[in-house]
């Protein structure tokens, strides 16, 4: 499987010359041949220029919004509708970010709908659980990681055996930190993860991505967990000195 390494932009960067020069490095560093897959999730607003700018450079990077609604579309002030990612040909999207989930009261219940919604429109959903209240000691809640998991799957598991997804462990206290879980801790997590998918689903492949305080110098403590397919990474995708060597780090 090839590595995936996703940028999380959050609401950043606030003006397109900051876009510009972000867009600058990361063509640099992706160039033209990468075998992993670099997937950006800039502001809504900024996806269609950056599409504009891929249609003048090279730019060798997916695309994907913060968030979808729950919803095909209706009366939802300020929401997006997958069936609109992908009119728009932009393939991937998050669901379930801890960030939404704190800011935008996004529940374990709303990430299946917008999973669903996800799915059936033909965008690649980037599931991300590992928000329990209860792990902010830094212990694993296993119970409430099978809860997202099974939240996410349940009642789309056809969709999920004919479509693409992607999931991303990020323990809450790991994010935007500066600490990060250890490499055992998430080789067991992954393991896990493995496990209750296959519980759910039967055998599949769905890539696992680990975030939380991803940077360049520690990625590569990370990089040889055999389970692990990649990084979802907030802070250090927005720093010029780092997106190189996270780029390079991925092979
Ligand atoms: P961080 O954010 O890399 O800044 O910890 C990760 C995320 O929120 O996805």
């Amino acid at each position: 499987m090839n590595k995936i390494l996703a940028f999380n932009w959050k609401m950043n960067p606030t003006t397109r010359r900051e876009v510009d020069s972000l867009v600058s490095v990361l063509a640099e560093a992706v160039g033209h041949t990468h075998d992993a897959q670099i997937v950006v999730f800039p502001p809504t607003l900024y996806i269609s220029y950056l599409q504009q700018k891929q249609a003048d450079m090279p730019l060798y990077v997916e695309l994907g919004a913060q968030d979808i609604s729950a919803e095909a579309n209706g009366a939802f002030t300020g929401q997006i509708s997958a069936q609109m990612l992908a009119d728009m040909s932009i393939p991937y999207t998050l669901i379930g970010h801890s960030e939404t989930r704190k800011y935008q009261h996004v529940t374990n219940e709303v990430v299946g709908q917008s999973v669903h919604q996800s799915l059936a429109a033909g965008v690649i959903p980037m599931i991300c659980i590992g928000y329990t209240h209860h792990s902010q000691d830094h212990s694993i809640d296993y119970d409430a990681l099978k809860e997202e998991i099974e939240a996410a799957v349940i009642g789309n598991e056809e969709l999920l055996r004919m479509k693409s997804c992607v999931i991303a462990y990020e323990p809450i206290w790991a994010i935007g930190t500066g600490i990060t879980a250890d490499p055992e801790m998430i080789q067991t997590v992954m393991i896990f993860i493995k496990r209750t998918l296959r519980d759910l689903l039967g055998e599949i492949e769905i890539p696992l991505l680990y975030g939380g305080s991803i940077n360049a110098g520690n990625s590569t403590d990370f990089v040889d967990i055999q389970e692990l397919d990649g990084f979802l990474v907030g802070g250090a995708s927005l720093k010029a000195d780092q997106i190189p060597e996270l780029v390079r780090v991925m092979g």
